[in-house]
C-alpha cells in the first residue's frame, strides 16, 4: 500500500546512452533529469557500448540526486522504483537494473523491472492524461520502429507490425552521415529539411502498398547513398536541404499512411506517436493532418519526452502500481532483446 494518495515513482533509463532519472506522483512529473554520454559517442558515429556503461556508472548517483533535488524530495518519500529492464543495450541496461535493485532493497520498496518501449508509450500520460483504451501506438526510434496495439499500456500490449530491416531513427542517422551531418542525425535532418523542399526528389516508399503493418527502411537509405554518390562522382554539389527533405518525406509518408491503416484495421479512434523519431516536426505535423481527414485524435509527447529518459520509466511504474501488478523479484535480469509483448518482468 501506497503511503501516498498517488504514489511517488522514481524510474531509471539506462537502455542507450541516457542516463535518465524521473520522478512522478501517479501521473503528475516532478523530475525528470538526463545526463547524456553522447558526445563521447559523436566522434564513432554511433554508441559504443562499453563508453555507455562505463558513462551510466558515473553519472547514475549524482543524476538520482539531482532528480531527487528538483522534485524537492529525500529517498524517504519515495514509494516504488521501476527501471527500463530491456530492450537494449546489454551492458548498460545492466547499470540501470541493479541501481534500481540496491535503491529498491535499501529504501524497502518495491521493484517494477518494465519494458523501454511501453514506456515509451506510457510517458504520454504525464502530458496529455490516461491514455484511452485502446490505443494504437506508432513507436519509432533509433532501434525500433512499430506500431502496437494497446488495450491496455500497464498489461496488454500488441505487435501489429515491425520494421524488417533499419529502423526509423536508424535510416535517419545513417543518411546524416551520407549528407556529412552530425550524429544522431535525425534533429539535423530535421533542421535542414525545412529550408528544402520534400518533393525535389522521388525517393522509394518501401511497403508501401504491401498490405502489412511492417515497415522498411534500408532500401530508401541505400536509394538516398546511390543518388548522392551519383552527384558527387558527376562532381556535382548536393542540395543538402533538398535530399534531407525528401527522405524526411518518404519516412513519414509511410510511417503517417501506415500508422492510419492501423487505426481503421482496428477501429481505434486514437494514435499515439512515441519514441525518438516523434520529435520530428514533419512527422507531428503530417501525423495532425491525416488524423484530422480521418477524425482520428493525435496524442504526442513534447519531444524532451520523446527521446529516452527516466520519467517514461517513472509512469509506467506509477500504471504498474495502480493497477496492483505484482512487483519485481531482485533476480531479475538485464534483458537485451526483451519483446514488446512484456510489459513488465
Ligand atoms: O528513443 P530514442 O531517444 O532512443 C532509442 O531508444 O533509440 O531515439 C533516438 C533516435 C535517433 O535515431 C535520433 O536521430 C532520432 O531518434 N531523432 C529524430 C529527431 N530527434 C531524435 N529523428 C528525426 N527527427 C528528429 N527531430
Ligand atoms: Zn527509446
Amino acid at each position: 500500500m501506497s503511503r501516498h494518495d498517488e504514489p511517488i515513482v522514481l524510474g531509471i533509463e539506462t537502455s542507450c546512452d541516457e542516463t535518465g532519472v524521473g520522478i512522478v506522483r501517479g501521473h503528475t512529473l516532478l523530475a525528470n533529469t538526463i545526463a547524456s554520454s553522447m558526445d563521447e559517442h559523436a566522434r564513432f558515429g554511433g554508441v559504443v557500448p562499453e563508453v555507455a556503461s562505463r558513462a551510466h556508472l558515473e553519472a547514475m548517483t549524482p543524476t538520482v540526486e539531482g532528480a531527487l533535488a528538483a522534485a524537492g524530495l529525500r529517498f524517504s518519500d519515495i514509494d516504488a522504483v521501476a527501471v527500463t529492464a530491456g530492450p537494449g543495450l546489454a551492458g548498460a541496461l545492466l547499470v540501470g537494473v541493479a541501481a534500481a535493485k540496491a535503491y529498491a532493497l535499501g529504501l524497502g520498496v518495491p521493484l517494477y523491472g518494465v519494458n523501454h518501449l511501453a514506456a515509451h508509450v506510457a510517458v504520454d500520460q504525464l502530458e496529455h492524461g490516461p491514455l484511452p483504451k485502446p490505443s494504437v501506438a506508432l513507436l519509432v526510434s533509433g532501434g525500433h520502429s512499430s506500431l502496437l496495439l494497446v488495450p491496455d499500456v500497464a498489461q496488454d500490449v500488441i505487435s501489429l507490425g515491425s520494421t524488417v530491416d533499419d529502423a526509423a531513427g536508424e535510416a535517419f542517422d545513417k543518411v546524416a552521415r551520407v549528407l556529412g551531418l552530425p550524429f544522431p542525425g535525425g534533429p539535423h535532418i530535421d533542421r535542414a529539411a525545412r529550408e528544402g523542399s520534400g518533393t525535389a526528389v522521388a525517393f522509394p516508399r518501401g511497403k508501401y502498398d504491401d498490405g502489412t503493418l511492417d515497415f522498411s527502411f534500408s532500401g530508401l537509405k541505400t536509394a538516398v547513398a546511390r543518388w548522392v554518390e551519383a552527384r558527387e562522382a558527376a562532381g556535382e554539389a548536393v542540395p543538402v536541404a533538398d535530399v534531407a527533405a525528401s527522405f524526411q518525406e518518404a519516412v513519414v509518408d509511410v510511417l503517417t499512411r501506415k500508422a492510419l491503416q492501423a487505426c481503421a484495421r482496428y477501429d481505434v479512434k486514437d494514435l499515439l506517436i512515441g519514441g525518438g523519431v516523434a520529435a520530428n516536426s514533419r512527422l507531428r505535423a503530417m501525423a495532425q493532418e491525416r488524423c484530422d481527414a480521418a477524425g482520428v485524435r493525435l496524442r504526442v509527447p513534447r519531444p524532451g519526452l520523446c527521446t529516452d529518459n527516466g520519467a517514461m520509466v517513472a509512469a509506467l511504474g506509477a500504471n504498474l502500481v495502480a493497477a496492483g501488478a505484482k512487483p519485481s523479484t531482485l533476480d531479475i535480469p538485464a534483458d537485451s532483446s526483451l519483446p514488446i509483448t512484456v510489459v513488465n518482468v
